[in-house]
């Protein structure tokens, strides 16, 4: 990735003690995280739920221990991230919470103040983030409102305000949309939202540098040529209407569910890393892609067993090593895939 003025990371994570967890604590973690990465991303805890216990405190406990490992390791960090528009995702309190009886005050100042406290702590080691995550709704491509987006006016104008306000207290670092819109059958509505907020960011004169690509890919069978043919042209229109744009892009959270592929672990491994292969090369004909970050880089705790486990129990292979952490096929593909062997 290097040589090829890239950098790949992952996403890595904080643990108590002991727990086995994708930590920079854990010396196995670890030690893929220094071998391959040139980046890392915080799985969670730079999140409002992470860091926002309530309207009026912070808790930085875990991630200035993240930053601390990453600092010492000369590992940087983007982040991720300062605002997911979607009430799930909020903390609990947000829904509840008493905007008063100027509530639109009150919201900016709830959301600048956020913003703000967290960029100026790590100040030029950040620069780099999803300001934004995840705000367009899949079905219909409209956008999520929040109590704070229903207290400020719009969805619009607080996502506006969170990009402004990142601009403002970290004027050093690249400001990236983040989502999950994907090339897979069923994401029209989806890339069409995003498309149709990234014009919108233009059009008003928003400060967004990138669109987070988060690619949580789906195969779709075991012939990956007949795949991307089929979902290529689409794909390749939606990318290059983002970059006609001028924005730049960024894989933010690459890991492949292994569906529609036999049972056999090797043939589970081969489609994935083929499919890995086939994405990243239609990728990398974008000069506008610099970063691809993988979401962990062994099995063994990728978020993807708890979400969508196989029917048939066995283990999800979404990641570059296995559960043992022993490089799989898709590590030699992500390779292959940077030095173009
Ligand atoms: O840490 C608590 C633990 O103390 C508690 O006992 C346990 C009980 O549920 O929950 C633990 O927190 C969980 C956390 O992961 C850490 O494991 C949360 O419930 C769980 O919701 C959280 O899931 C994360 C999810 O985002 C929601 O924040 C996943 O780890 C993380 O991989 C996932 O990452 C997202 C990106 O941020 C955005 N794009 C999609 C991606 C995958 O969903």
């Amino acid at each position: 990735a290097a040589a090829k003025g890239m950098r790949l990371g992952s996403c890595f994570a904080w643990s108590e003690p002991g727990a086995d967890r994708g930590s920079f604590a854990n010396p196995a973690y670890a030690r893929l995280l220094k071998r391959d990465c040139g980046l890392l991303v915080p799985e969670n805890e730079m999140k409002w739920q992470a860091l926002r216990p309530s309207a009026t405190t912070f808790d930085f406990a875990r991630f200035d221990a993240m930053m601390a490992w990453a600092d010492a390791n000369a590992l940087p960090v983007r982040g991720h991230n300062l605002l997911w528009h979607q009430p799930k995702w909020m903390p609990k309190w947000e829904e509840s919470h008493d905007f008063g009886a100027t509530p639109a005050r009150a919201a900016e100042q709830l959301l600048v103040r956020h913003i703000t406290t967290v960029c100026q702590r790590y100040g030029t080691r950040i620069r780099s983030y999803d300001v934004v995550n995840e705000a367009v709704t899949p079905a219909d491509g409209t956008l999520y409102t929040t109590a704070l987006s229903r207290a400020f006016g719009s969805p619009e104008a607080t996502l506006d305000l969170a990009f402004h306000t990142a601009r403002t207290a970290a004027p050093h670092a690249q400001l990236v949309y983040n989502d999950y819109m994907s090339w897979e059958p069923g994401n029209a509505q989806h890339r069409a939202g995003v498309l149709k907020l990234l014009e919108g960011f233009k059009a008003r004169g928003v400060p967004v540098d990138a669109l987070g690509v988060q690619s949580h890919l789906v195969t779709q069978g075991t012939d990956t040529r007949a795949t991307i043919a089929a979902l290529e042209g689409e794909w390749r229109r939606f990318i290059d209407a983002i970059t006609a744009m001028g924005y730049a892009i960024v894989i933010t959270e690459l890991d492949v569910r292994d569906n529609n592929l036999p049972a056999e672990v090797a043939a589970r491994d081969q489609g994935v890393a083929d499919f890995t292969r086939g994405y990243l090369d239609l990728m990398f004909a974008y000069p506008a892609l610099k970063d691809v970050l993988l979401w962990g880089m062994t099995d063994r705790y990728s978020w993807i067993e708890g979400f969508e486990p196989r029917k048939d129990k066995a283990r999800r292979r979404p990641c570059p090593y296995d559960a043992a952490f022993a490089a799989k096929p898709m590590h030699a593909a992500i390779a292959a895939a940077f030095t173009g062997a």
